[in-house]
C-alpha cells in the first residue's frame, strides 16, 4: 500500500464509504434540514449547490481531513508564491499572473513576472483593438476582417471555447475560425469563403514545433501566396503566439506581430495570455479584461476561503470521493448553454492532461485511481443521447450541471425558451437524485446519482473567467490530494515521436502490427 492509501485520512474515508454506501440521498435530505444551506457556496455571481451528493456532515469532515493531511493550504501558498510546483520540469505554474492586477506577482523577491505580462497584454490588446477597428491591412491594403487561429491543444481549446462562450459579445464584422487538426480538411473547410486579402492567421504554438500547427501554418502560407503572390509582405497576414520567437521569426513573422508565452504557463492554462488573442479580437478589450477579472476573483477566493467554504477545494474533494472510494471511472460536464458547448472538450484537456498520471510526484506507481475520464456535451440535447445511461445504467457518473439562469442576449421570445432549458437542467438533477419507484423494473429508476449544480445569473465574460479558474484550481487541488504533478504531460510525447518515425518511413522501432499497417498504406499509395 502507498503512503496515501495507508494514511489515516484515506483509511477513515474507506471505512466511512462502506458505512454510507447504501444510504439514499433522499433519506439524507429528510434527516437533515440544514443540508441545502450547508452544501452550497455562493460566490459573487457563481453559486455551487453540492447538496445532491452521497455525503453526510461526517463525510465532509473526513474529506476535509484528507485535504489537511495533503497540506492543501501549503500547496495553495506554494502555487501562488511561484514555487516549482511542476517538479518534473522544475518550473513554477504561474498562469494566475496572466490575470493578475498586482504590482508584483508572485510576491517573492526576484520572481516577479508582471512587467513582462503587462507589456505582452498591452501589445496584444492594442493589436486586437486595431484589428477590430479595421486598422490592420494586408498586402494589398485591404483591412483584415477574417482571423484564423492555427493551434492545437492548449493553443486552441481555450480560445475556441471562450470565443464561442462570448459570441453574444462578438464584433459583427470580424469572422473568427479555429483550425487544429492535422487533417487538411480542417483548414480547407475554415478557408471556405474567405478572401485571402482580408485574412490573418494567428500561429499559436508555445513550442512552434507542433506538427499539426506547423503543417497548417505552411499550408496557410501557400494559400496566401497562391492568391496574393510570393512576397515577403505576405508576413503581414500572420501573427504568432509562442515562447520560440526565434523559430517564429524564421517562419517569417514580423517582430511586432510576435506575442510571447513563457515556460511557466502550461498550454492548457494559457488562454489568459496572448493565446487569448482570438478572444480579444472577437469580444473586445473590455470583455477580455472582464474575463481576467473573473479569473482573478476566483484566485482571491481560492487563496482566502477556508477549506470548508472553498469552491475549487470542495469540487476536488468530491471528485476524489467518487473516483477513489466509489470506483466512479468517469464524470460528466453538462453545460445547459449552447454558448458553453465547447466547455467539456476544453475541460477534457485541462483535467485529463493534468491528472491522467500513473506515478506520484516522486515517480512511484500509484495504487489508487487518478483522474476520472471526463466527458460531456451541452444539455438539453444530451438528454436524448446518453442520459438514459446516467439515469438507469450501471455506472456511477457524477455530473456537473452548469446553468446560466438568463440567456446572454434575451428578447421577449427567448425568455420562455430559456425557462424551458433551465427547467430541463433542474429536472435532470432531480431525476438523478430522487429516481422513481415502479413495479415494472424497466420503468424504475434507482436515483441516488450524484450531481453538482453551478448556477450563474448570466454567462458574462466575468462569470466565464470565474468558471474557468474554478476548474483550473479544482484540477490543481485534485493533483495535490492524489500526490501527482498536474503540470506536466510526458505521456503525449511518445505518440509525437512515433508519428515522426512513421512519417519518415522508419519502421525499425515499431511493432509488427504497426509495420504491417504501414506496408498496407504504402501499397495503397502506390
Ligand atoms: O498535446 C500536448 C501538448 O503539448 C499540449 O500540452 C499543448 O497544449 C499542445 O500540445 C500544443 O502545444 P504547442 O502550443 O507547443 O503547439
Amino acid at each position: 500500500m502507498s503512503n496515501l492509501t495507508s494514511s489515516p485520512a484515506w483509511l477513515a474515508l474507506a471505512t466511512h464509504q462502506r458505512e454510507i454506501a447504501s444510504q439514499h440521498m433522499s433519506d439524507l435530505f429528510a434527516a437533515d434540514s440544514g443540508r441545502i444551506q450547508r452544501c452550497a457556496i455562493d460566490l459573487d455571481g457563481l453559486f455551487l449547490d453540492y447538496s445532491k451528493h452521497r455525503i453526510t456532515a461526517e463525510t465532509h469532515g473526513l474529506l476535509l481531513a484528507l485535504a489537511q493531511q495533503a497540506d492543501v493550504p501549503v500547496w495553495i501558498t506554494r502555487l501562488f508564491s511561484g514555487d516549482k510546483v511542476n517538479n518534473t520540469e522544475a518550473r513554477p505554474a504561474l498562469h494566475m499572473a496572466l490575470r493578475s492586477d498586482a504590482a508584483l506577482f508572485p510576491a517573492a523577491p526576484g520572481r516577479d513576472v508582471m512587467p513582462a505580462v503587462r507589456e505582452a497584454r498591452g501589445r496584444m490588446l492594442a493589436f486586437a483593438t486595431a484589428l477590430r477597428e479595421g486598422g490592420v491591412a494586408g498586402v494589398n491594403g485591404k483591412a483584415i476582417r477574417n482571423v484564423v487561429n492555427l493551434g492545437v491543444g492548449g493553443s486552441d481549446l481555450g480560445p475556441r471555447m471562450a470565443a464561442r462562450a462570448l459570441r453574444a459579445f462578438a464584433h459583427p464584422d470580424m469572422r473568427l475560425r479555429f483550425v487544429a487538426n492535422a487533417d487538411p480538411a480542417d483548414l480547407d473547410a475554415a478557408l471556405q469563403g474567405l478572401d485571402p486579402a482580408e485574412t490573418l492567421f494567428i500561429v499559436a504554438s508555445k513550442t512552434f514545433t507542433t506538427v499539426e500547427t506547423m503543417s497548417n501554418a505552411h499550408r496557410a502560407r501557400a494559400w496566401l501566396t497562391a492568391a496574393l503572390g510570393d512576397s515577403p509582405r505576405v508576413s503581414s497576414h500572420f501573427a504568432a503566439v509562442t515562447t520560440a520567437t526565434d523559430k517564429a521569426g524564421a517562419f517569417g513573422i514580423a517582430p511586432e506581430r510576435l506575442f510571447p508565452m513563457w515556460d511557466w504557463v502550461g498550454g492548457r492554462y494559457s488562454l489568459w495570455s496572448s493565446v487569448g488573442l482570438p478572444i480579444a479580437i472577437a469580444a473586445g478589450t473590455q470583455a477580455f479584461e472582464a474575463l481576467l477579472a473573473g479569473g482573478r476573483a476566483m484566485d482571491d477566493h481560492f487563496r482566502a476561503a477556508p477549506l470548508d467554504r472553498n469552491m475549487p477545494v470542495t469540487m476536488a474533494l468530491l471528485s476524489v470521493w467518487y473516483s477513489a472510494f466509489f470506483g466512479a471511472e468517469t464524470s460528466a460536464i453538462l453545460p445547459y448553454s449552447e454558448d458553453l458547448r465547447e466547455l467539456p472538450t476544453y475541460l477534457q484537456q485541462l483535467q485529463m492532461e493534468s491528472n491522467g498520471k500513473r506515478v506520484n510526484r516522486n515517480g512511484i506507481g500509484v495504487d489508487y485511481p487518478t483522474s476520472p475520464v471526463l466527458w460531456g456535451t451541452a444539455g438539453s440535447v444530451s438528454q436524448h443521447s446518453f442520459h438514459q445511461l446516467l439515469l438507469q445504467g450501471t455506472h456511477l457518473v457524477p455530473v456537473d450541471f452548469i446553468v446560466p439562469i438568463h440567456a446572454a442576449v434575451s428578447g421577449a421570445g427567448e425568455v420562455e425558451a430559456q425557462h424551458t432549458l433551465v427547467a430541463n437542467a433542474l429536472a435532470q438533477g432531480a431525476a438523478l437524485m430522487t429516481g422513481a419507484a415502479a413495479t415494472d423494473p424497466h420503468r424504475s429508476s434507482p436515483g441516488n446519482k450524484p450531481s453538482s449544480t453551478l448556477l450563474m445569473n448570466r454567462l458574462t465574460p466575468r462569470t466565464l473567467g470565474m468558471l474557468i479558474a474554478l476548474y483550473e484550481h479544482k484540477v490543481f487541488v485534485e493533483g495535490v490530494l492524489l500526490d501527482i504533478n498536474p503540470f506536466d504531460q510526458w505521456g503525449v510525447e511518445l505518440g509525437k515521436n512515433l508519428a515522426k518515425a512513421i512519417q519518415n518511413g522508419e519502421p525499425g522501432a515499431l511493432d509488427p502490427s504497426t509495420r504491417a499497417l504501414m506496408a498496407r498504406i504504402a501499397k495503397s499509395r502506390g
